[in-house]
């Protein structure tokens, strides 16, 4: 509850709004503003504070979750730990992570913007993904392909005639929703548990037109792979690469879904990162199959037990998923790889594998994995990893009439490669990381965003402890050097502690603070978002410690001691 109280300072009065808060079942209070000299500003001005509060949080529910009835408190922060993905989606949209795009025109439902800050988290991620699959590799070449392609393209790809969703809606709460073809008569409500009705089944190829005077079909594209397939000889002559070896892309895809939902988790128009890995059509075991994969752990749902209409999950190896001929050595090496990117973003935990059921693969694939993650609303596909087989080379040779086998010097022979096809959806990789990381710090009455410090948006934000020529002179210069390699933020307005409070909120891992002692003894303080532990650092080892924190260095040992720095 918010009140307004006098304070006397000098005797003279002074008015703020205090507000109370139950933290722990203690009852704390916090000024939420100052309100001036005089009682009758003060009255006008915490009128004016609480109704603009209360219709901010109004708004934001109504406007963005209309069919939902969360309770959001007047700060806009709802204190459990897991948070919801509505109270995500505006947390996103109050710090500047993510927007919904035309937002002046009431919205477009099933696309987004992202804002400043998720901008650089998505590029981060982006950047993260091309790094450990592409430039770390000799393997693996990237391309940036067209989004609109000739038309014949999803002709030969199999898109064209079977890559439609079925609209269903329940019978007795009227829920819309698609369903996979496969699961039709299978499937309840999600909602209420009732039967679904088919309303029809729809391509999700988004069209368009080509040109003004002849305007001819096209499409935009619903997956990037097909440019790795077609320019597959391009790329292996252009590159010299020999089998096996992939091509990674990262770009924007469209989806015309019947019913997007979930904030970023399906929309219409998102981000796609896959690699086509084109191996010899009789390797089947991998070189680089070694220990690190086969011992990679993971829980597993597989097709058998949901086939006898269950969920059962149990703890298994890739090694064992091998030995029990799930897959071949070069698509457990391609999965294990993919558990270990997310192990590296700190994902794994909330992870699953889910094997396909024959019914319900993909037009191209003999073998499908799909990897979900625990989302707030269920748990879902994060990734995938199909076994396309040749299907697509040889669809594209037929189609196009154009001769994409290569030559294998060994068997000197002409060969149609075989892929492994790992793909993640970048949009639902960044969602899994912003769930993951929200955390309300009951201590602090804040929201901490625990974003691992590579993939930060703001890597760290540098403060003059005080207003003050001095300190803002460091302060400046200290910022205009790291911006060189890092993307930091300096902030001079309010308290320090309100500076750290802003920074944690939207995942800054480390704050930079120029007190009284860095005039003499040219240092500073850097805090660490998730301990809140600070060192001192010289001024001119701070660019070297944070490059090294950043990438996983410790300011702290074991016992909490700070390195020397
Ligand atoms: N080339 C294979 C392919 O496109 P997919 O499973 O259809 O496979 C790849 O899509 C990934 O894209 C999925 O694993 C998922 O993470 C993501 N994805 C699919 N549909 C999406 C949508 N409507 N919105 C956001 N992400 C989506």
């Amino acid at each position: 509850m918010a009140f307004i109280v006098k304070k006397k300072i000098h005797s003279r009065g002074y008015y703020y709004l205090n507000e109370n808060r139950r933290v722990d079942g203690k009852v704390k209070t916090k000024t939420l503003a100052y309100l001036g000299k005089s009682k009758k500003e003060a009255e006008r001005k915490a009128k004016e504070i609480l109704d603009k509060r209360s219709k901010l949080v109004k708004k934001e529910i109504k406007k963005d979750f209309l069919d939902k009835k969360e309770v959001v408190e007047l700060s806009g922060i709802k204190k459990p730990t897991e948070i919801s993905i509505e109270e995500l989606a505006a947390f996103c949209k109050r710090k500047g992570f993510v927007f919904r795009s035309s937002e002046i025109y009431g919205g477009f439902a099933g696309f987004w913007d992202f804002g400043p800050l998720g901008a650089e988290l998505f590029k981060n991620i982006k950047d993260d993904f091309w790094r450990f699959f592409v430039t770390e590799r000799n393997d693996m070449v990237g391309i940036e392909a067209s989004i609109i392609s000739h038309p014949q393209t999803w002709k030969a790809s199999g898109h064209l005639e079977s890559f439609s969703d079925v609209a269903v809606i329940c019978k007795k709460c009227n829920n819309s929703t698609k369903l996979d073809k496969s699961e039709l008569g299978k499937v309840k409500c999600e909602k209420c548990g009732g039967d679904y009705e088919v309303q029809g089944e729809f391509n999700l190829l988004f069209k368009t037109n080509v040109g003004a005077l002849e305007a001819n079909e096209a499409y935009l594209r619903g997956e990037t792979a097909q440019a790795m397939f077609m320019d597959f000889r391009l790329i292996q002559e252009t590159s010299r690469k020999q089998l096996p070896f992939g091509i990674a892309q990262i770009g924007r895809c469209f989806r015309n879904e019947i019913a997007p939902r979930d904030f970023l988790f399906r929309s219409r128009e998102f981000t796609i990162g896959e690699f086509e890995f084109f191996i010899h059509p009789e390797e089947k075991n991998s070189k680089l199959f070694d220990n690190d994969h086969k011992n990679v752990k993971l829980r597993l749902t597989d097709a058998q037990t949901q086939e006898k209409g269950k969920e059962t999950l149990r703890e298994t190896t890739i090694g064992e998923m091998v030995r029990e001929n799930k897959l071949d050595e070069w698509h457990a090496y391609w999965l294990a790889e993919q558990l270990i990117w997310f192990e590296r973003l700190g994902l794994k935990e909330k992870i699953k594998v889910r094997e396909h059921m024959k019914s319900e693969l993909s037009h191209y694939s003999s073998a499908t994995f799909d990897i979900d993650y625990e989302y707030p609303f269920g748990s879902k596909e994060l990734a995938g990893n199909a076994n396309r087989g040749q299907y697509d080379l040889t669809q594209h040779i037929k189609e196009s009439k154009e001769n994409l086998e290569i030559f294998d010097e060994k068997t000197k022979k002409k060969i149609i490669p075989r892929v492994i096809e790992p793909t993640f959806g970048m949009e639902r990789v960044f969602l899994a990381l912003l769930t993951r990381g929200y955390e309300y710090d009951k201590a602090r009455d804040n929201v901490v965003l625990k974003l691992p410090p590579f993939l930060a948006p703001v890597k760290a934000a540098v403060f003059p402890i005080v207003k003050g020529s001095k300190f803002e002179k460091i302060a400046e210069k200290i910022v205009r050097d790291l911006k060189q390699e890092f993307n930091v933020l300096y902030d001079k307005s309010g308290s320090i502690g309100r500076r750290y409070s802003r920074n944690d909120e939207i995942g800054t891992p480390f704050c930079i603070t120029i007190d009284g002692d860095s005039l003499k003894k040219e240092d500073v303080t850097i805090r660490e978002r998730d301990t809140r532990k600070q060192i001192r650092v010289k001024i001119s080892n701070i660019k070297e410690t944070l490059r090294g924190i950043i990438n996983g260095e410790v300011l702290f040992d074991k016992a909490g001691k700070p390195f020397n720095f």
